[in-house]
């Protein structure tokens, strides 16, 4: 008999077309940057919550409804989601997955994001526009890390399926979606330069 893997969780990654980068990263880039200038209730609620850094979660949390450049990433993101409600063999009746948040993170050097999860959605993600050289990637918590109990430890060299938490690299133009329920962590920006991405929720409408 062989060893069954069961209960697996799943994280789908995709890369935006290079055609498709080349039209919409720059402008993206630049509307993440200007909305970081331009947004005093982002810039409030961040400094409380978000220290160093900038998002617009809070704030203008519906890009995707505000902007047409957002709206054209998230007709691709809305595409690649589809895939992946295919792969977890979702069975979602008359109903379907939308976009409800869109919201913008800046991380200079030094900020980051400790483990959190994403309430009352289904799947989250993160698009990333643009990622320097040498900043991690996105840390993600095994979710039965609270019924390990008496469990020995893994290996330092265990296989990633294996590992308790597995940090999946970011590069611009990348995609990471997962379920909501998974806890996830942006480790430090290590480099002198922005880290700057885009996440969203979707719902089951
Ligand atoms: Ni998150």
């Amino acid at each position: 008999m062989p060893t069954h893997s069961l209960f697996p969780t799943r994280i789908h990654a995709a890369t935006l077309p290079r055609g498709r980068f080349a039209e919409l990263n720059p402008r993206l880039q630049r509307e993440c940057l200007q909305l970081e200038q331009d947004d005093i209730a982002g810039q409030r609620w961040s400094r409380r919550n978000y220290p160093g850094g900038f998002t617009s979660y809070a704030s203008a949390h519906q890009m995707h409804r505000v902007s047409p450049i957002f709206a054209k990433l998230a007709r691709w993101i809305d595409r690649e989601v589809a895939r992946f409600a295919d792969e977890l063999q979702f069975d979602l009746g008359e109903r379907l997955l939308e976009m409800t948040d869109c919201w913008v993170n800046v991380m200079p050097r030094g900020v980051s994001h400790t483990l959190h999860l994403h309430p009352l959605s289904v799947i989250s993600g993160t698009y990333y526009v643009r990622v320097p050289k040498g900043a991690p990637g996105l840390k993600f918590e095994d979710p039965r890390l609270d019924r390990y109990m008496g469990a020995p430890p893994r290996r330092v060299d265990a296989d990633i399926r294996n590992r308790n938490w597995v940090v999946l690299p970011a590069a611009p133009g990348g995609l990471l979606l997962f379920e909501s329920w998974l806890r996830h962590e942006v480790v430090a920006n290590t480099t002198q330069s922005d880290r700057i991405s885009i996440s969203f929720n979707y719902g089951w409408s």
